[in-house]
């Protein structure tokens, strides 16, 4: 049975990691089914967003795989990092949508799969956190940057230095997640949120992830400029005709992706 499974319906592809003896830890088989499958999905016009989620009741991803650590040296460590980093940002600049449904535990790797997504639904259940100082190591997958973007560096800073695991709901409270559910509404409620933006104009959706994504990496006034010029190009789409046409004559707009 592969370690990551993949099944793709009305239009949205989930990715289930697939280890739960080992509660979804990521191992180099791990990480290299995931990149295949972001990879695959990137260019195929089948698949419009995402769902990523972890097999079993108990773990979304409990971490990277902590049985690789003792044979690892600086610079195999280093690679192991750098190939983590570039999955991650695979899944961040997909161009699509990706909901992260956390099912269970999200630690080190798992929290920081789950924030490369665009957004994160959590079961009542989950535990997110970045537990990495308790094995004398910090964040590796990105960790360090993303969670201080999404809760603020007080907030990481804490998480981070302490390692304790946050309950779903305070992750909901301090926006590390968007919602918290019931276990079994956790995947039809991420179907949910991703049929309605799947309902949206989708290069629409498209150029605006671009702008929220690529926009934090560069300096406000240039996040400005790169903007503005995404929203030229929507303006360029039959989705943007349709659109305003659809309000004026008060219904709702039926779209093409063109
Ligand atoms: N890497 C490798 N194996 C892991 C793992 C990880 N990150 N997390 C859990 N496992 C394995 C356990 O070793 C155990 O395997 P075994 O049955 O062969 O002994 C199995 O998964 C079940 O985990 P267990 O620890 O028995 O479950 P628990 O309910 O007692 O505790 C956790 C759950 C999540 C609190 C605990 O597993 C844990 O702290 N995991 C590590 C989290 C972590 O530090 N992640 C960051 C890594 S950088």
């Amino acid at each position: 049975m592969s370690v990551v499974l993949t099944d793709l319906s009305d239009r949205i592809l989930t990715v289930t990691v697939n280890r739960p003896e080992k509660l979804n830890a990521l191992n180099a088989d791990v990480v290299e089914g995931l990149r295949k499958a972001f990879h695959d999905a990137k260019p195929d016009p089948d698949v419009g967003a995402v769902i990523v989620t972890g097999a079993g009741e108990k773990a979304f991803v409990a971490g990277a795989d902590i049985g690789t650590f003792p044979s690892l040296t600086p610079a195999s460590a280093r690679d192991f990092a750098r190939r983590g980093q570039v999955v991650l940002d695979l899944i961040e600049s997909l161009g699509k949508p990706s909901i992260a449904a956390i099912n269970g535990f999200a630690l080190g790797g798992g929290c920081e799969m789950a924030m490369a997504c665009t957004l994160r639904i959590a079961s009542k259940t989950a535990r997110l956190g970045q537990p990495e100082v308790n094995l004398g190591v910090i964040p590796g997958y990105g960790g360090s940057q993303r969670l201080a973007r999404l809760v603020g560096k007080g907030r990481a800073l804490e998480m981070i230095l302490t390692g304790d695991p946050v309950t779903a709901e305070e992750a909901w409270r301090i926006g590390l997640v968007n919602r918290v559910v019931e276990p079994a509404e956790l995947i039809p409620a991420a179907r949910q949120i991703a049929g309605k933006i799947l309902s949206r104009a989708p290069l629409a959706v498209r150029y605006a992830l671009e702008a929220v994504n690529a926009g934090l990496s560069m300096p406000f006034h240039e996040a400005e400029a790169h903007e503005a010029a995404l929203f030229g190009l929507c303006v360029a789409t039959e989705d943007m005709r349709e659109g305003v046409a659809a309000f004026l004559e008060k219904r709702q707009g039926k779209f093409k992706g063109k």
